[in-house]
């Protein structure tokens, strides 16, 4: 299997996750009428190699494999055959771990997700790491009105500016219109997106700025999802500090919005660098 090379903001965000997934199990494990389980929905082969070192890199199941206390159970779900066939070597020796081949987005609404009601006594981490718009928003809305998951998630910035937001609003791809729309759960981020008048060349100019639109998608999380506490997301760059994605947090828990806080603003001021470490 080859390893896909990481940049220093996959680091980033698989330092966070991490430093969350050890937080969360601790304190879930102290709760001894409650079983606790990982989810890694967009999973990746579970090794990784760093751009500029070379060195490998555990990427999230790998991690989360590590992390004491353990998770009661551990679903790695992804979708390329390679990759999942090395999730299955990484599985080999534990058998609390399953392995899905497949997409996530059904994957997480039929076989998951349900095991999630509220009065199941489990309670979920899910990690939503995709490389651009592939994930429905009937996942994320699904784990809001659960109200027993929390969810890290990739807002994929540099694809969304890259396939759908075109200056020109009439020039936009309809295939690219309904990939946005379906990870965003509507077409309404045309509003945060575009101005509501023609400009001087008689079209409604996009007018936001990458910020503006993870700030409305922030307020989705809470007002359509229905997550009690969402921090402002950590933005990644790359050394050009040009925008890659948003990583979100969201749950229902007040405590785990002031763990990830802490987390996420150790790296804030590296991030602004567009250098994490
Ligand atoms: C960004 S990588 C995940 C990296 C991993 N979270 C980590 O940090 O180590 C995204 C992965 O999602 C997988 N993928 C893409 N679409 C998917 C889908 N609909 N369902 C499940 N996996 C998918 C890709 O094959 C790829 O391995």
């Amino acid at each position: 299997m080859e390893y896909s090379e990481i940049g220093f903001w996959s680091e980033a965000k698989l330092d966070i996750v991490l430093k969350y997934a050890k937080a969360y199990s601790t304190i879930l494990s102290k709760r001894k009428a409650l079983t606790h389980i990982y989810i890694d929905a967009f999973a990746g082969p579970g090794l990784h190699r760093a751009k500029i070192s070379g060195r490998p890199i555990a990427g999230s199941p790998m991690n989360a494999l590590t992390v004491e206390p353990p998770f009661a159970e551990y679903h790695f779900i992804d979708l390329d055959n390679k990759r999942v066939q090395a999730l299955e070597d990484l599985a080999g020796t534990h058998p609390d771990v399953r392995v899905y081949h497949g997409d996530c987005n059904e994957i997480l609404i039929k076989d998951l997700f349900p095991r999630l009601a509220y009065k199941s006594f489990r309670r979920a981490l899910c990690l939503l790491d995709p490389y651009g718009l592939h994930l429905n928003w009937e996942v994320i809305k699904t784990a809001g009105d659960l109200g027993t998951i929390d969810i890290f998630l990739n807002f994929p910035i540099h694809d969304i500016n890259r396939t759908v937001l075109v200056r020109d609003p009439s020039k936009m791809d309809p295939r690219q219109v309904k990939r946005l729309n379906a990870f965003w759960g509507d077409n309404s981020w045309r509003e945060a997106a575009y101005a509501t008048d023609a400009n001087l060349f008689g079209y409604e100019e996009k007018v936001c700025t990458n910020d503006e639109l993870a700030a409305a998608f922030r307020r989705r999380l809470v007002e359509v999802a229905g997550f009690a506490h969402v921090p402002e997301p950590v933005y990644m760059r790359n050394s050009k500090r040009a925008g890659l994605y948003y990583l979100f947090f969201a749950s229902q828990k007040p405590v785990a919005e002031h763990i990830v806080r802490d987390i996420f603003q150790s790296y804030a001021p590296a991030s602004e660098r567009g250098q994490l470490f």
